[in-house]
């Protein structure tokens, strides 16, 4: 019984090792690198792109954390301009405007599932009656600023149209209505390919003269290579341009400066997208080549791109593998519209939900982006994402943030404590401030205005420094955390993580070195107390305190 067994489980794997070779042969064939497939599941969230290193976003407004409110949190797809209005005035009357909260961003659902005759995005025919530009108007008349949302796939994640494919004309539109934070999310997204069409030529026209090149005059890098068709004109082609792994290089040389005609000629291939770059100089073209019915063998797929008089090189090629890869070239693809619409006027957030390592990417594509999943008024899941941001302080500065989401200070049944800690937390880790609660009432006895508006809070949240805190140190009960300022001061947070009230004593050594070269005062943010060595404080359950030298 046993041995059947074993002669199974041999054929098994025989049976598997043949599919896969006809299947690697297949793809071969098609002029596809089998193990990049393999490579590009494996490492699905990893970034195998090289971004230019340093080379932060250059657009929007946030050399500090952006300061504001946003519709989500609290009413969700209930959103209309009438209560945006009452909103922004409620920043105003209670001072939170003052205090640094400027805009009022509309999340999901402030638009109409249909574009309008041109093709743009409006607002909900019914909710914003009155145009979005009139209700941008309007907030800007209030001194505040205007925040608007859409999705990096073809739906929001409520369904409505989204931005992927109509980055140029949706930038366009938000600039044109004065919006200056934008907030891009990842539902209904879909990946570039990474497969590249098989390329038999190219062919460039300026003015009136058409120059072919053909494969034979590229210089092939990586995996690209020469195969042979007597069926296309040119009897030849180019394959193993995908997953980054293989480049078709042309010297062009052209009589003038100025946009031309650009063709690619394909050989078609396969009933899958492919997706191709083109990079002339140091300007990138990209082409989506279609899903292919083969009724003839060869396809024309052109753009206009960018020449200089003389000496130009083309290179060809398809530098997506994984889906990280995919993330990165749709969000910069975004980043790039907004800037140039707005003239780098709009604050661009990025919200893939830290699915592929923006760390690695998302300060190359925009101003912040978000680490993890949706944030609920609920302290065990606030505790999980304050965990997960904690690690990621060395990437985050000024112009480019780590966004652990929006605050649930007010929310739910969250406790003062809660409420405090989760404010303590977020200034001390130089996140965007973004409230989500309701604005226009603030019940007393919740202290959430008292708590959102604490200026020393706010002060360390907006240091000029940008210095995300670290965890200097750490004990089943507290969390002890660091945050160098600008002007020299140090700010440290104790967390009690309990669920019971703890005490703990005010010495020297609980306070970071740094803390010990200093002979200033030392301050308690929230009971407004500077503090003598001895000192005991009584942390409730998921209480903070806030020290900071002065
Ligand atoms: C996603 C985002 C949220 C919110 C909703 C809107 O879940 O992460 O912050 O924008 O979509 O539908």
């Amino acid at each position: 019984m046993y041995k059947y067994f074993i002669y199974i489980f041999i054929i098994l794997i025989i049976v598997l090792f043949v599919v896969f070779c006809l299947w690697a042969l297949k793809k071969k064939k098609e002029g596809i690198c089998p193990f990049c497939i393999i490579r590009q599941h494996m490492l699905k969230s990893r970034l195998t792109i090289k971004v230019p290193e340093n080379e932060f976003y250059d657009g929007g407004d946030a050399q500090t954390p952006p300061m504001g409110w946003s519709s989500w949190n609290t009413f969700r797809n209930n959103i209309d301009e009438k209560l945006i209005l009452e909103t922004a005035d409620a920043l105003v009357s209670t001072g939170l405007a003052d205090a640094g909260y400027k805009f009022v961003n509309l999340d999901d659902c402030w638009h109409s599932s249909m574009r309008d005759e041109n093709g743009r995005l409006q607002g909900d025919l019914v909710r914003f009656s009155s145009g979005i530009k009139w209700l941008a108007d309007e907030i800007h008349s209030k001194g505040l600023k205007i925040g608007l949302y859409s999705s990096n796939g073809d739906y929001t994640c409520e369904d409505l149209p989204a931005s992927s494919g109509n980055e140029k004309i949706d930038a366009d539109t938000f600039a044109r209505w004065g919006v200056e934070y934008f907030k891009y999310d990842f539902c209904h997204n879909i990946k570039i390919p990474s497969v590249a069409p098989l390329v038999e030529a190219m062919e460039l026209k300026q003015g009136d003269n058409v120059t072919v090149y053909s494969s034979d005059k590229a210089k092939l890098e990586g995996m690209a290579k020469i195969n042979k068709d007597k069926n296309l004109k040119t009897g030849q082609y180019i394959s193993f341009l995908g997953h980054g792994k293989g480049k078709a290089v042309f010297d062009v040389d052209c009589e003038s400066d100025g946009e031309c005609d650009f063709t690619l000629c394909v050989k078609k291939s396969g009933r899958y997208e492919k997706y191709i770059v083109i990079q002339v100089n140091d300007n990138y073209y990209e082409m989506f080549i279609p899903f292919t019915k083969s009724w003839t063998i060869g396809g024309r797929y052109q753009t206009k791109v960018h020449v200089k008089q003389g000496k130009n090189v083309i290179k060809i090629f398809n530098p997506v593998c994984t889906r990280a890869d995919s993330s990165y070239i749709q969000y910069k693809r975004m980043g790039e519209a907004l800037k140039k619409a707005s003239d780098g006027k709009i604050t661009y957030s990025i919200c893939e939900w830290g699915r592929n390592n923006p760390k690695n990417w998302a300060w190359n594509a925009g101003n912040l982006w978000r680490i993890s999943g949706d944030i609920l008024p609920n302290w065990r899941w606030i505790n999980v994402i304050y965990n997960m941001n904690l690690r990621l302080a060395e990437f985050s500065g000024p112009g480019h943030w780590n966004d652990p989401d929006m605050l649930e200070v007010g929310n739910g049944n969250l406790t003062y404590e809660e409420n405090k800690t989760h404010f303590s937390l977020w200034c001390m880790m130089s996140a965007p401030l973004i409230l989500g609660n309701d604005i226009r009432k603030l019940p007393d006895e919740k202290k959430t205005l008292d708590i959102i508006s604490n200026k020393d809070m706010i002060a360390i949240n907006q240091d000029k420094l940008g210095m995300q805190c670290v965890r200097y140190k750490k004990t089943p009960t507290f969390d002890f955390l660091v945050k160098k300022l600008a002007d020299g001061n140090i700010a440290v947070c104790i967390y009690n993580k309990k669920n019971s009230t703890k005490k703990i004593q005010i010495n020297k050594e609980i306070f970071p070195a740094e803390m010990h070269e200093k002979q200033q005062k030392i301050k308690e943010i929230w009971s407004n107390t500077a503090i003598s060595y001895g000192d005991i404080f009584t942390l409730k359950s998921h209480d903070c305190a806030v020290f900071i030298t002065i």
